[in-house]
C-alpha cells in the first residue's frame, strides 16, 4: 500500500494505477461504514484509493472541528487490511492553498434539512470532493447512504460539472442496537449511547407502519418524533420526510419514493440517521 502526503506524490501514484480505480473519501477514525465502502470499491474495481482528510471547510464555526477524532496509525491499518492500494492523506495547506478562493455550491440541495442545520456544510463538503476528483481521477466515487444528502449532493455535483465520475452508493451499517456507525459515535457516553439506539428504531417503528400501507405524512413524521422524543438526553433537530431526489418536505398522501431522516443531539455528539420508503411498484 503507498502513502502519499502531497497532491503531487498522489497524482504520481495514481498514475502508475492500471485498470479501475474505486476512490473512498474519509475523514478518519474508520469503522465497519468506511471498511464496508473500501469492500464494495474493491469488489467492483482493480484498485481502491482511500482519501483520509479532515476537511476544514465543512465545519462551521463553533462545530467540532479542532475535536474531530484523528487515529492515523490505525486508520492506515484499516485501509492495508482492507487491500487499498493507495493511501492519499494530506495536511490542509496542500488541499487548500494559500489564497485559494473558489468554491463549489450545488445550489437548492444544499440550503435545506442538514443545509439549513449547518451552514456552509455543502459547499465545503462539494469543494473538497471536487479537489478529491480532480487529484485522483477515479473510475467510481463509494459515498454511504448514512450521509444521504450527502450522497445527493455529490451525484448532483459529479452529474453538473460533467466530472465523468461513477458515483456508487452504499448501504447504511449499523451496531447491533441499530445505531448507525459513526466516528462522531465516540463522543457518546454510555447513556447516550444507549438512548440514540432510539434513531434507528423510530425510523423502524415507520418503515413497520409503510409497509403496511401508512402513507399520511405528518403520521409517518410523528412516529419517528414520538420514539426519539421519549428519550430524555434526545433535543431532536429535525424529523423530516421529503421527496428522494430533491428533498421537498412530504405533505399529505405520500405517492413517490420519499426519505425519512433525523438529526438529534445527544451532549456533544450531533448524530444523523435515514431510511428510504419506496413505493412498490404495483401500487405506483
Ligand atoms: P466521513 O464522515 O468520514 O464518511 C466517509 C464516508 O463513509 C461517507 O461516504 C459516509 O457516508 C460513509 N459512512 C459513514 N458512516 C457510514 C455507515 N455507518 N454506513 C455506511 N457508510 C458510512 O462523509 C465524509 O466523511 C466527508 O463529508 C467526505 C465525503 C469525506 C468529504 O470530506
Amino acid at each position: 500500500m503507498l502513502i502519499a502526503r502531497s497532491v503531487e506524490e498522489c497524482r504520481e501514484a495514481r498514475a502508475q494505477l492500471v485498470g479501475t480505480v474505486g476512490l473512498v473519501p474519509t475523514m478518519g477514525a474508520l469503522h465497519e461504514g468506511h471498511r464496508s465502502l473500501m469492500r464494495r470499491a474493491l469488489a467492483e474495481c482493480d484498485h481502491v484509493l482511500a482519501t483520509i482528510f479532515v476537511n476544514p471547510t465543512q465545519f462551521a464555526p463553533g462545530e467540532d472541528f479542532a475535536a474531530y477524532p484523528r487515529s492515523e496509525e490505525a486508520d492506515l491499518a484499516a485501509c492495508e487490511d482492507e487491500g487499498v492500494s493507495l493511501v492519499f492523506i494530506p495536511p490542509v495547506e496542500e488541499m487548500y492553498p494559500e489564497g485559494a478562493s473558489t468554491t463549489v455550491s450545488v445550489g437548492e440541495l444544499s440550503t435545506i434539512l442538514e443545509g439549513a442545520s449547518r451552514p456552509g456544510h455543502f459547499d465545503g463538503v462539494a469543494t473538497i470532493v471536487t479537489k478529491l476528483f480532480a487529484v485522483t481521477t477515479p473510475t467510481r466515487g463509494y459515498f454511504g447512504q448514512k450521509d444521504a444528502q450527502q450522497l445527493l449532493v455529490i451525484r448532483r455535483l459529479a452529474r453538473d460539472l460533467l466530472l465523468g465520475v461513477e458515483v456508487v452508493g452504499c448501504p447504511i451499517i449499523r451496531e447491533e442496537s441499530g445505531l448507525a456507525m459513526s466516528s462522531r459515535n465516540a463522543y457518546l457516553t454510555d447513556e447516550e449511547r444507549a438512548q440514540a439506539a432510539a434513531l434507528s428504531r423510530g425510523l423502524r417503528t415507520a418503515e413497520t407502519g409503510w409497509l403496511g400501507g401508512l402513507r399520511d405524512a405528518a403520521t409517518l413524521r410523528q412516529m419517528v418524533h414520538d420514539e426519539i422524543a421519549a428519550q430524555p438526553l434526545a433535543r431532536i433537530d429535525y424529523v423530516s420526510l421529503a421527496d428522494e431526489e430533491t428533498l421537498a418536505e412530504c405533505d399529505g398522501r405520500v405517492t413517490r419514493d420519499a426519505l425519512l431522516s433525523v438529526a438529534v443531539r445527544f451532549g456533544k455528539a450531533r448524530l444523523i440517521d435515514n431510511a428510504v420508503l419506496r413505493v412498490p411498484p404495483t401500487s405506483r
